[in-house]
């Protein structure tokens, strides 16, 4: 049991590693620097080039952050307290709204800026997240039984 959970430890390591480093990926996809407010600068070339990356890595980012708050969640099924695990589910349905809003905002908009802006901040909530949340679950997963 102890072995499976700490796998399971690692996993939730793993994932938020990939997790930063989507976000990363999509933070560089402009390379006109961060204060850039609007694409119609950049050669149409470069827009669709840029279009089509974000597209794909704010769909793997999406999909990746909600397959690992489920697993988190699941986690938290045995043996976490109502009251870490209400508000931790809670912060994962808040996160959950805002990346479908990002993603629903670059399909019917396409502004790769908007869309790099909108992960920004949701990685601002992350690395929030992993601090006050996260952190914590770790800890339940780790104690021994
Ligand atoms: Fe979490
Ligand atoms: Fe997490």
């Amino acid at each position: 049991m102890t072995a499976i959970r700490e796998q399971a430890v690692l996993r939730i390591r793993q994932d938020h590693e990939y997790m930063l480093d989507l976000a990363r990926r999509i933070a560089a996809c402009c390379t006109r620097g961060p204060h850039v407010d609007s694409c119609w600068q950049c050669l149409p070339e470069s827009q669709r080039t840029c279009h089509a990356d974000i597209e794909q890595l704010v769909r793997t980012f999406v999909e990746v952050t909600l397959r690992h708050t489920l697993f988190e969640s699941m986690l938290m099924e045995e043996g976490v307290p109502d009251a870490h695990r209400i508000p931790h589910r809670q912060a994962h349905l808040e996160l959950a709204e805002r990346l479908k809003s990002v993603r629903v905002v670059f399909a019917r908009d396409g502004r790769c800026v908007d869309a790099i802006e909108g992960i920004g901040a949701v990685l601002a909530t992350l690395l929030r997240h992993f601090e006050e949340y996260d952190r914590r679950l770790e800890e339940y997963l780790l104690a021994p039984a």
